[in-house]
């Protein structure tokens, strides 16, 4: 059997706020797939975001083992965990979180800074991402001057640029109509069908029914996983 994309091992994830400790993460332990295409649902302080930072490497747990692609995140330092961040995972998030004062390619280009591709490539690559996302007719457009839906292309196209293998989406349809927020999903389907592994928060049962896999939390740990 092929290595797990992702395996989290006994994860908990406590916050202390003075004498109360609130476990946002209870022991969890998941194995996802390469390819899998994977819901994230729970009540509002289930532990839903929590667990998506800590896959994403933005947070560390404070009990466990993370594996992206084989390797213990616990022994990566800063700078190594900023790279597979940078090389593996792409991020969509509810609110967009593009850079305001920037247009739509630049938006996308920035993680291709980080990771040193020249600018000749670094325009390529990010127009070409913007075509894929129906988008290259809106290059030179500010966030402020696309619809909802549009910023919500824009995000996708910034974490599909480097060609991550994990593309994470945290209620990434939460702020769009409903027609719009059909198209966003099309669109993740559609990279799932190109070989992503996607794992997507949401609270609408028509978005989890579309996804293969529904993993539900409550008060941190797993309660269901179909
Ligand atoms: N930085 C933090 N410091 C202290 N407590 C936190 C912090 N981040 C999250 N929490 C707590 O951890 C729990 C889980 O939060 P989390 O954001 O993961 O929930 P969620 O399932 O994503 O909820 P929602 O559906 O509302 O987005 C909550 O009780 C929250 O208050
Ligand atoms: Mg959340």
């Amino acid at each position: 059997m092929e290595p797990a994309v992702i395996a989290l091992e006994s994860i908990r994830k406590y916050y202390y706020m003075g004498d109360f400790v609130i476990k946002a993460v209870d022991d969890v332990t998941m194995r996802i797939a390469r390819g899998e295409y994977t819901a994230v649902m729970g009540p509002s302080g289930s532990g839903k975001s929590t667990v998506m930072h800590l896959i994403g490497c933005l947070d560390s747990p404070s009990e466990g083992t993370i594996y992206i692609e084989g390797e213990d995140t616990s022994e990566l330092d800063e700078e190594d965990l900023a790279y597979l961040r940078n090389a593996k995972i792409g991020f969509v998030f509810q609110q967009f979180n593009l850079l305001m004062k920037l247009n739509a390619l630049d938006n996308v280009m920035t993680p291709l800074m980080y990771a040193g591709y020249p600018l000749r490539e670094r325009r390529a690559l990010a127009e070409h991402t913007l075509e894929l996302v129906g988008l290259r007719d809106r290059m030179k457009h500010r966030p402020n001057e696309l619809s909802g839906g549009q910023k919500q292309r824009i995000a996708i196209a910034r974490a599909l640029v480097n060609d991550p293998s994990i593309i994470l989406a945290d209620e990434p349809t939460g702020a769009l109509d409903t027609v719009t927020g059909e198209q966003i999903m099309d669109l993740f389907e559609d990279i799932n069908s190109r070989g992503k592994t996607v794992i997507m928060v949401t609270h609408d049962p028509e978005v989890s029914s579309r996804c293969r896999r529904t993993i539900h939390l409550r008060d941190g740990k797993i309660v269901e996983d179909s």
